[in-house]
């Protein structure tokens, strides 16, 4: 699947509606905690602005369901992206409507406007065509580069691709690139690392990893639920009782799956969550009563690392423990430290995984990471996403 990119249709001059994903955390007193986000679209930015485009942006931040929700104003966003770019960026205080009209019609070549949150209005997440029309009328062409929204059907991503021709931005182009490849046509070995806490949201992308990658490592409070479906007592450790069976029915399809299935031997327990709580190190069939198993053991840790130094490629969804409780992220520091210096190409997907490896300072190390959370494990699932099929094909 390739994709018409910004690349390949003329921008120069053209008002682009460029949708993008900044939905980044802020704080209680409106500041951009983390702009990894907003950093990644900047090479479609820089790009269309080097062309003197006129750029409407637009976004969604959090979820305040269709109706307006002060605390979630795009405007310290736009001040972010402001000192990034070193460049004024317009705001308006509503997504459609006169005001952002004569904003639009007063933007000059290379000026820069960014909308009021996209769900603020009702029509977004219907994708209702009227407002899909609306944004359509604000621009000349429409360039998606929100991977991270790719698997929502709403107006910005979708409904406007009805009405304007409608491309994909570089990030977009970036993150099919990795993730197609990691998906359709990997280096081998592959290891699949999954962790986080839940297996609902992975039980489509651990059944393809099990026939995809030669080792599937899991960890997190996920990996709880495998251990409690091997039999074992799990103590006050979190685990999805509901998810049993499946986990039962992953673990019966191991010997046939083309993937080494590995889950904890080890691991590391503590009676209390928190920073710096007292821990000890227990095998993953001696888990205490009252103790909680809250991070990989070293033991793990060890066979997770041999099988990361045999593989080419590596692809990643989710922490391997609490890693916002040091010395809790002992596990996923150690593997990640491992996939760095590894040599193999080192897919990962957003989310709480980007946000830790990122925490350990540990983000550069890595051949791409993903801005997608449940976008990725949809990609890697197989789903469409729809926001990607609403993007115009390549010839061939
Ligand atoms: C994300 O943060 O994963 C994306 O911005 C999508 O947000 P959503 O789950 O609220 O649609």
């Amino acid at each position: 699947m390739s994709k018409l990119t910004v690349k390949d249709v003329p921008v120069e001059g053209k008002r682009v509606f460029l949708r993008v994903d900044f939905n980044v955390p802020l704080s209680p007193e409106g500041k951009v905690l983390d702009d990894f986000k907003i950093r990644a679209s900047l090479p479609t930015i820089n790009y269309l602005l080097e062309k003197n485009a006129r750029l409407i942006l637009a976004s969604h931040l959090g979820r305040p369901k269709g109706k307006v929700v002060e605390d979630l104003r795009m405007a310290p966003v736009a001040g972010e992206l402001s000192r990034l770019l070193g460049r004024e960026v317009l705001t308006v205080r509503e997504v459609v409507g006169a005001e952002a009209e004569k904003a639009v019609q007063s933007l000059s070549p290379g000026g820069v406007l960014l909308l009021e949150n996209l769900r603020f209005e009702p029509g977004e997440e219907k994708n209702d065509p009227a407002l899909a029309e609306a944004f359509s009328r604000m621009a000349d062409l429409f360039v998606n580069d929100a991977f991270g929204t790719a698997h929502r059907a709403h107006a910005s991503n979708c409904g406007i691709s009805s009405f304007l021709p409608a491309v994909a931005g570089l990030l977009m182009d970036r993150e099919l690139l990795y993730l197609s490849k990691s998906r359709e046509n990997p280096e081998r070995p592959l290891t699949a690392i999954l962790g986080g806490k839940k297996v609902a949201d992975k039980i489509g992308v651990i059944r393809f990893f099990m026939e995809q990658a030669d080792y599937l490592l899991l960890g997190g409070a996920m990996a709880n639920t495998f251990l409690r479906a091997r039999g074992f007592s799990l103590g006050n450790s979190l685990y999805e009782e509901d998810k049993l069976a499946v986990a039962e029915e992953i673990l019966q399809g191991a010997d046939s799956s083309r993937a080494k299935i590995i889950i904890p031997v080890d691991v590391t327990v503590t009676e209390e969550l928190r920073r710096g709580a007292p821990f000890k190190v227990v095998k993953a069939e001696e888990i205490p009563e009252g103790w909680s198993a809250v991070d990989l053991g070293p033991e793990t840790i060890k066979i997770f690392k041999d099988a990361i130094a045999a593989s080419k490629m590596v692809i990643w969804n989710g922490p391997l423990g609490a890693y916002e409780f040091p010395p809790f992220n002992r596990g996923t520091q150690e593997v990640a430290e491992a996939v760095a210096n590894s040599g193999a190409q080192s897919i990962i997907g957003g989310g709480d995984i980007v946000a830790a490896l990122q925490d350990l300072g540990l983000a550069e190390k890595f051949t791409h990471l993903s801005t997608g959370g449940g976008a990725v494990l949809e990609y890697w699932e197989g789903k469409v996403l729809p926001g990607l099929d609403a993007l115009r094909e390549k010839a061939n």
